[in-house]
């Protein structure tokens, strides 16, 4: 019973990568290889259907991310998730991005992922366990804190590739010096309306941004307003 139910969902997994490429989100085949081995359902929670393009509720007044969005996200920082590089993931949530980062950049890498909610901290660690991504975080090559993600990571910092899930109301001065030198930065920026900036960070520390897509994410903010919903 629950072998066929495992085998199902790895198929449906398999049908929305299939439809991500067939919209032309998905371009990228390494990018496609990642998202079919992390089997979403793990990182969502039970009541919601895990591969329906969509943001679903997570708990703490926030959502995981729709797979568009991961998709998109994963193709922008590609070149700089390559193997043995590093990356920072802010505002991890469930895991889910945190853990297609560290299968990008593998056991010579380095992901960290920094999520202000002690007890997503804690589920995320438990949905990496179940996948393709746990021996990473048994290595230690990839690893999720509880911390403020707007003054990012320095421990492991320079990065090569900086990601955040959440719509900053400016860009954050500490992720921009915290970003390698030929590093990029995918971030929301904006409150009402947002959009995706990328910023790449030139050999002589110029930044070149850009933006990519309008987009609607949950504040980048204190844990405080997060849970009074504000
Ligand atoms: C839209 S969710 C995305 C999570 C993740 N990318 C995913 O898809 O599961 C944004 C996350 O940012 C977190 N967050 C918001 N402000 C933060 C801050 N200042 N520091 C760390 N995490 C923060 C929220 O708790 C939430 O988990």
């Amino acid at each position: 019973m629950e072998r066929s139910r495992a085998g199902s969902d790895i198929n449906k997994n398999k049908a929305m990568v299939e439809q991500l490429k067939t919209y032309g989100v998905i371009t990228s085949e390494k990018v496609a290889d990642v998202i079919e081995s992390i089997d979403r359902a793990l990182f969502v929670p039970d009541g919601n259907v895990p591969y329906y393009d969509s943001p679903m509720p997570i708990g703490y007044n926030v959502t995981i991310s729709a797979p568009h969005m991961h998709a998109t996200c994963l193709q922008l920082l590609e070149e700089n998730l390559q193997p043995g590089m590093h990356a920072l993931d802010v505002g991890s949530g469930t895991g889910y991005l945190t853990a297609c980062f560290a299968l990008m950049v593998g056991p010579q890498g380095c992901v960290v992922g920094v999520e202000h909610i002690p007890e997503l901290v804690s589920s995320s660690i438990q949905n990496i366990q179940k996948g393709a991504a746990a021996p990473l975080l048994k290595e230690g090559s990839l690893s999720v804190h509880v911390g403020d993600g707007r003054l990012g990571w320095p421990e492991h910092a320079p990065y090569d590739a900086i990601h955040v899930g959440a719509a900053a109301p400016e860009i954050p001065q500490a992720l921009v010096d915290q970003l390698k030198l030929g590093g990029r930065m995918v971030i929301p920026v904006g409150t009402i309306f947002q959009e995706l900036k990328v910023i790449d960070k030139n050999l002589d520390g110029s930044l070149s941004i850009r933006d990519e897509i309008s987009v609607r994410y949950v504040p980048l903010t204190s844990r405080d307003v997060q849970l009074q919903g504000v």
